[in-house]
């Protein structure tokens, strides 16, 4: 059997062997890969000399090709003084396969043109159309409904979402000048960078959906960016299920205090087994000192800091600008938010919602 063709990936290479019954294809890391290799051995036992410990976990290829007759894969390292190539057989690779026929998660999508909802082209009401949004992608983005965000309150009271009264009160004023709400002292009501999170993820059962309604754009930066966590999460189970177990198990808490409000909220960040679905709670500024056996600490925290990664690739990441009568809703229990920082009079209203 021969190798028909390659894939290249960040983290691995897939291989399509060709002709072959049953699955065709392989995943191999390129730490196995390099681990594994003819290099490294000695001239006259041909034992390994190297161990797996004295190589760069993130080494990726120079160059990676099949040979001409189709036979083998090479692997350009781009480390070698004396310029050699790795070399993999066709049929040594099908024989220590770990990763036959995988199908993995794909990374959290950023083409954004998935959320826009265009008011000048729909069917039925616009409230319907963003439900619908909010349930395939997990936000929705209207461009030029205008400023009038009551109107908007009663568009989505006809698809079944009632105004969720928090200690913000039914209708948030986010812009830095506020003097109408009592429960300014956090990020959001400055013009500083909010980094990616879900809101009050420190409420037994946080407000599922917001409305972020522009009345006036910032005169530079401002812009806001969504992820998907659930495509993160299926993500990270497919290319580290330890991180994912412990995310999804080893509870965590949140505490937000401010001047008049106080609330702790312990549980794991990617809640599969919630009521009414998966919810994730991610808030690097309500998160609080977390406690767990020493012996545990460091791979729990290998494991967030992998998720991280993950959603703060702006590869990742739905990102655009809303301008002045725009309106963001996203899926608070699905997707995180940030915005960058920004200057001037930016100003939006903030809105939550619930199907209850
Ligand atoms: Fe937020």
């Amino acid at each position: 059997m021969t190798i028909h063709r390659l894939e290249s990936h960040a983290d691995f290479v897939r291989v399509h062997f060709h002709p072959g019954s049953g699955p065709r294809h392989a995943d191999f890391h390129w730490f196995w890969l390099r681990h594994n290799s003819e290099l490294d051995r000695h001239p006259l036992t041909h034992e390994r000399i190297v161990c797996s410990s004295e190589l760069p976990f993130e080494l990726r290829p120079r160059d990676v090709r099949v040979t001409s007759d189709a036979t083998a894969l090479e692997v350009d390292w781009g480390d070698r003084a004396d310029g050699q190539v790795s070399r993999y057989d066709s049929q040594w690779l099908q024989t220590h396969a770990y990763a036959m026929g995988r199908s993995p998660a794909p990374a959290p999508p950023s083409d954004v043109s998935a959320l826009a909802v265009d008011p000048k082209r729909l069917d039925g009401p616009l409230g319907r159309a963003v439900l619908q949004r909010l349930q395939d992608t997990g936000a929705a983005v209207v461009r030029g409904f205008g400023n009038d965000t009551e109107a908007l309150i009663e568009a989505f009271g006809r698809e079944g979402l009632s105004v969720i009264e928090t200690h913000f009160g039914r209708i948030e004023d986010l812009r830095t000048d506020n003097t109408t709400n009592l429960h300014t002292d956090q990020l959001g009501y400055t013009d500083s960078a909010v980094q990616l999170h879900t809101d009050q993820p420190f409420l037994e059962r946080p407000p599922r959906y917001q409305l972020l309604h522009c009345q006036r754009p910032a005169e530079v930066g401002g812009e806001n960016s969504v992820v998907d966590g659930l495509a993160a999460a299926l993500h990270l189970a497919d290319v580290d299920s330890h991180a994912f177990d412990l995310l999804r198990t080893v509870p965590v808490t949140f505490h937000r205090k401010q001047r008049d409000f106080e609330r702790v909220l312990t549980a794991p960040l990617l809640d599969f087994a919630a009521p009414g679905g998966f919810r994730i709670r991610y808030s690097y500024f309500t998160l609080a000192p977390h406690r767990v056996p020493f012996a545990e600490m460091e791979a729990w925290y290998r494991a967030y800091n992998r998720f991280a990664k993950l959603v703060r690739d702006e590869h990742h990441q739905y990102r655009f600008r809303l301008g002045e009568g725009d309106l963001l809703v996203y899926d608070n229990w699905r997707m995180l938010h940030a915005r960058t920082a920004f200057s001037g009079a930016r100003w939006l209203r903030g809105v939550y919602f619930d199907a209850e």
